[in-house]
């Protein structure tokens, strides 16, 4: 298993350049089940997520082919098993994304049940709800976790479907799976985020017709059959705001390529409120924190548009050392504050209580040994780290690695003092 070891690292400047999301590719790459033709995705990250989706979609016949610069081809031309595999599902909740695709090409899919995860139960009910709405069967055997989905005789037919939350992997479950249902289907109360848009960008190159996306109702009328494709993949705000982040919290100046500002809007008013600089120039996003006094704020994530629960943890490693206390206030997952163990250990003095955290503010931060305990809370540790005193040691980092591309490589050509090692 390796590790991360940081030391203080002063000011962090000069510029780094964005990969393609994360949360993008994934259902990207799942979209790729609903044809027999070939589909080309261009700005890949080289990830650990996007090699497990790849054994996700050759274990259902796919073939892929990778140029080694982020363009993948796939193509499906059958489909050889309806059914997932256990240990990839258990590896990547995302994997189960595959669902609707599968469903709605094949008329069925049994697939593993993904279980609790670090930061909740993390339910897939809105999924299955969206299914049944199509007329699917569904037969949950909780006993061997394990779900059996199978379309009506005349196949998935178009309905209204209202989430109760805006779930973003249910809404591109769904989303997929209307593609090809008969007549209209209406996702209500749908997702907002981007990466929904992205998806129904390609899904609609493919020759779906999909209106609406990135409003709370989405429209799909079905279509007969889908075709190949090309789409790249839009850049990743999560870690355009981590290194939004790393700016901040080192009071340095980095410009940031390839991202889009419409997408972080939330991280640049936040980071406005502590007194931090953001702008867009000709250049990119450019974050300057160089010589600030900066001040509190407080936080309350919620669904796209609003402040992403994403960010939350490497915005409270920033709040820990800005001058006075802060509120963040966690509403999208029941349990995603486990880095406060991490941060407190290096003296952030956090305290929970329910969903809130309350940080003091105005620390200076000591090296410890942390762990990564997801994998953006992985990022938050090592941010905390540019600024402590001493080292850092971070562990558990395959976390990050699931979902950030050249992470420590980035971070160092920034001037970051960090390398990683394989433990012992
Ligand atoms: C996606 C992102 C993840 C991000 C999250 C919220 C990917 C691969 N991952 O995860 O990085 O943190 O959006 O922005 O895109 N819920 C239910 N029932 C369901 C589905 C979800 O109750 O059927 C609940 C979840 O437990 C959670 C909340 O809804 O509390 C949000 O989950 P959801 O939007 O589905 O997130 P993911 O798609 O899993």
């Amino acid at each position: 298993m390796a590790k991360i070891l940081i030391n203080s690292s002063g000011p962090l400047s000069g510029s780094v350049f964005i990969s393609g999301a994360k949360n993008a590719v994934l259902p990207l790459m799942a979209a790729t089940l609903l044809t027999s033709e070939e589909c080309i995705i261009d700005d890949v990250p080289s990830l650990a997520d996007v090699t497990v989706m790849r054994k996700m979609l050759e274990n259902f016949g796919s073939v892929i082919t990778d140029d080694g610069k982020g363009r993948l081809s796939i193509r499906a031309r059958e489909i050889t098993t309806i059914e997932g595999s256990k240990d990839l599902v258990r590896e990547m909740r995302a994997s189960t994304v595959v669902m609707g695709p599968l469903l709605a090409r094949c008329g069925e899919v049994i697939m593993p049940l993904p279980g609790g995860c670090a930061i909740g139960k993390r339910p897939i009910d809105l999924h299955l709800k969206g299914f049944k709405a199509l007329g699917a069967d569904v037969d949950l055997d909780m006993e061997n976790e394990i779900v059996h989905i199978k379309a009506g005789p005349e196949g998935l037919i178009g309905d209204v479907i209202y989430l109760d939350f805006p779930s973003v992997g249910a809404t591109e479950n769904i989303l997929m799976a209307a593609t090809l249902a008969k007549g209209t289907t209406i996702i209500e109360n749908a997702a907002k985020e981007p990466e929904i848009i992205d998806l129904a960008n390609q899904l609609n190159k493919m020759g779906a017709k999909i209106k609406g996306a990135g409003t709370d109702t989405i429209r799909i009328t079905g279509v007969a059959r889908l075709t190949g494709s090309i789409h790249t993949v839009i850049p990743d705000r999560i870690e355009t705001g981590t290194f939004m982040l790393a700016a901040a919290i080192t009071r340095g100046r980095i410009v940031i390529k390839n991202a889009i500002p419409g997408h972080v809007r939330p991280i640049v008013a936040k980071l406005k409120e502590c007194g931090v600089t953001v702008e867009t120039t000709e250049y990119g996003i450019l974050v300057d924190a160089t010589d600030r006094v900066l001040t509190s704020t407080n936080i309350k994530t919620l669904p796209y548009p609003g402040f992403p629960t994403d960010i939350q943890s490497p915005f409270m490693a920033f709040l820990t050392t800005v001058e006075g206390p802060s509120v963040v206030r966690e509403t999208v997952f029941e349990n995603r504050f486990m880095h406060v163990n991490e941060l407190n250990r290096m003296g952030a003095d956090i305290s929970i209580e329910n969903r809130e955290a309350r940080v003091p503010g105005g620390k200076h931060l000591k090296g410890a040994k942390v762990r990564a305990t997801d994998l953006r809370a992985g990022a938050a540790m090592v941010l905390a780290g540019l600024v402590a005193s001493g080292t850092t040691e971070v562990s558990e980092i395959y976390h990050i690695e699931r979902g950030y591309e050249n992470f420590v490589q980035k971070f160092k050509g920034l001037g970051a003092d960090l390398m990683r090692v394989e433990e012992d």
